[in-house]
Parts: structure tokens; C-alpha cells; sequence
């Protein structure tokens, strides 16, 4: 048996001898355990941006850096000039009317996906790049390197006219999307509806909207599909 084999099942040993030992603890008993989790460690978890801006962080970024960052770790897979490369997504794609005309035809439109036709709001494109590029270093990205090359992008995307203004949360937040419009809250009544696991009907008047007919999967009566 190698060392570390040993080791491992010693310890084991000590685990299952001193959970024997010690009898089952209500939770409630159980105190001093771990560490008081540090404001640094939250803020480090904590990137989400969301679609209004909301959590953008400080700092910025010029279109020059931008184009710099982006053609040392972007263009290798997304084209010198955002056209894409060997498969990989273009950052400027169709015109938007095109896009809309072929995806609602039912082509697929992966290949001309881009980001001025399918991205709604500049801040998540912001948290994509940050968390998520470059695809072999995802996250390596400073705050100010994010602003940089998301603006560059956006450029290349021709979403924004060149500019030497500094690429920051304002800015991020007021670009004009093409296809912002395209986005919006689900409207469906059944999304708002209150968490309920019990009686979830009580005084409540259903109106049935339609019924599954292949297999026994909604409640009452199912008309089962009549296969020759
Ligand atoms: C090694 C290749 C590679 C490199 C380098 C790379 N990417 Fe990507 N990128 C990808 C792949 C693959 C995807 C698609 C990922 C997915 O859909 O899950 C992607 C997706 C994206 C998207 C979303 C595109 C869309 O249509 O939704 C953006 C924006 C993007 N990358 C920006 C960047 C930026 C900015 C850099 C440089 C900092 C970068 N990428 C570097 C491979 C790469």
C-alpha cells in the first residue's frame, strides 16, 4: 500500500472513531464553527451586473486599450475585425432585420448572430466579457480592461461611432441597444404567481387554458393521444 493510501484510511479511521465517540449534536448546539465570511470574499463572489446597470463596478476604460486587449486576446477566435474565426461567434453580425426575418422563418442563426443583433443591454454584455472571456482565461480581466474592451466591441459591433470618451458605468448604461426592444419582462400570469404548496387552489376560480394530450401529466382528466 503506498503512503498515501495509508494516510487517507488512518484518517478516515479518526473520522468514523470520533463520529461514533461524539453521538448525534442538535444544530442548534453547534457553535464556533467556521469563519465569519469577509466583506472582501463578498464583493469578490458578488459581479453580477445586471440588464440597468445595477452592480457595475468603478472604474473605466479608452477604445484605444480596448482595441489593443482585443486584438492580443479576442480576435484570434472573434476576427480582427469582429467578423469571426474558425467557427467562432462574430461580434458583428447580420443587420438586425435580417436576423429577426430569418430567425422567425426558423433558420438557425447562429451564424449570423452578433452582437448588434442579439445582445439587449451593453451592462450584461459587460458581465459576460468580465466573467466569462477571454474563453481560455475566463475572469483575467481587470474592471478597467472589462470597460475597454467591452467598448471596443461595441465598436466593432457598430453599436457605438469611435470615441476617446472614457468607456465607464454612465456610458455602459446609456448605450442604445439595437435590439433592446426585442427584450422584455415575461408576461405571463403563471410567472407571477405566490410560492404555494398546499390547498393552492382554495376560493380561487380556475379557468382551464388548455389540456395536455399526450400522456398523464396534468391534473383531472386527460384525454390520452389515440395512436392507429
Ligand atoms: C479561444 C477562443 C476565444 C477567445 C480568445 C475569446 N473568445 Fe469570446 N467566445 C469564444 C467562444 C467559444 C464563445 C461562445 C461561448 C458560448 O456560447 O458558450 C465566445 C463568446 C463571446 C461573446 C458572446 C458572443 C455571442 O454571440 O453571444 C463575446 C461578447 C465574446 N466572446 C467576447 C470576447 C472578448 C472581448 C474576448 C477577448 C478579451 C474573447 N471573447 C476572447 C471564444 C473565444
Amino acid at each position: 500500500m503506498s503512503k498515501s493510501n495509508m494516510f487517507k484510511l488512518s484518517a478516515i479511521g479518526a473520522a468514523a472513531a470520533l463520529a461514533l465517540s461524539a453521538g448525534p449534536v442538535a444544530a442548534e448546539e453547534v457553535t464556533n464553527v467556521g469563519t465569519p465570511v469577509t466583506e472582501k470574499a463578498i464583493a469578490d463572489w458578488d459581479i453580477s451586473v445586471y440588464f440597468d446597470g445595477e452592480n457595475l463596478p468603478e472604474g473605466s476604460g479608452t477604445l484605444m486599450q480596448g482595441e489593443e486587449i482585443y486584438l492580443a486576446q479576442c480576435a484570434m477566435c472573434h476576427g480582427e475585425f469582429g467578423e469571426g474565426a474558425k467557427g467562432y461567434p462574430k461580434m458583428l453580425g447580420a443587420p438586425k432585420e435580417e436576423f429577426i426575418e430569418a430567425a422567425k422563418s426558423g433558420e438557425d442563426t447562429v451564424g449570423i448572430r452578433g452582437i448588434n443583433n442579439f445582445w439587449g443591454h451593453a451592462p450584461t454584455l459587460y458581465d459576460y466579457i468580465r466573467r466569462a472571456m477571454p474563453f481560455f482565461a475566463p475572469a483575467s480581466l481587470s474592471d478597467d480592461q472589462s470597460y475597454a474592451v467591452t467598448g471596443y466591441v461595441l465598436y466593432l459591433a457598430e453599436v457605438i461611432g469611435w470615441t476617446d470618451e472614457p468607456i465607464d458605468a454612465e456610458f455602459i448604461k446609456n448605450v442604445e441597444m439595437p435590439m433592446e426592444e426585442q427584450y422584455y419582462t415575461d408576461p405571463r400570469p403563471d410567472v407571477d404567481n405566490d410560492r404555494c404548496m398546499k390547498n393552492c387552489y382554495a376560493g380561487k376560480e380556475i379557468e382551464v387554458k388548455g389540456k395536455a394530450v399526450i400522456g398523464d401529466v396534468s391534473v383531472g382528466e386527460v384525454e390520452k393521444a389515440k395512436r392507429d
